[in-house]
């Protein structure tokens, strides 16, 4: 959990995105993999960058072979929870995120896709140009 939070926040860093921004991403990493911790006892967490002409992105996929989730859509309202939890951190994570997915069956895992953008700004265009001319 902590190396995931701490590589998703340098990496978010590189990308350009602000602190706060880094912030919210590594907190969506920890809700992830938390909950692999905490459901299923062993997974793993990608974390990527995606370039784009005119964006940057983070991809986050969060994937595990636990006991998956039987209503996806329940497990993303606030408050559900099949343990002592609060149920609160599969929604917070899809609200800090620009997009998020989930893809599991009962018995056969589950894996979170999550990613969030940051705008190129034209400056950082022109940057890059000249870098390259
Ligand atoms: N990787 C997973 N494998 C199996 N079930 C999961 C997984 N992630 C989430 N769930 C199910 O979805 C429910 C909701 O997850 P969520 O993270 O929102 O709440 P929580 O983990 O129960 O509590 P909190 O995150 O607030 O401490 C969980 O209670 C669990 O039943
Ligand atoms: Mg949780």
């Amino acid at each position: 959990m902590v190396p995931a939070r701490a590589e998703g926040r340098a990496l978010a860093e590189k990308l350009g995105f602000s602190r706060t921004d880094a912030t919210l991403i590594a907190t969506a990493i920890s809700e992830v993999a938390r909950n692999i911790v905490v459901h299923v006892g062993r997974g793993e967490i990608l974390i990527r960058p995606i370039y784009e002409d005119d964006r940057y992105g983070i991809v986050v996929i969060a994937r595990d072979a636990g006991p998956g989730i039987r209503d996806v859509e329940a497990a993303l309202q606030h408050g559900y929870t099949s343990k002592a939890g609060l149920g609160l951190g599969l929604p917070g994570a899809r609200r800090l995120m620009d997009e998020f997915a989930i893809n599991s069956k009962e018995g056969s895992g589950t894996m979170v896709t999550m990613k969030k953008w940051r705008v190129r700004t034209e400056l950082e265009r022109i940057q890059e140009r000249r870098r390259r001319a």
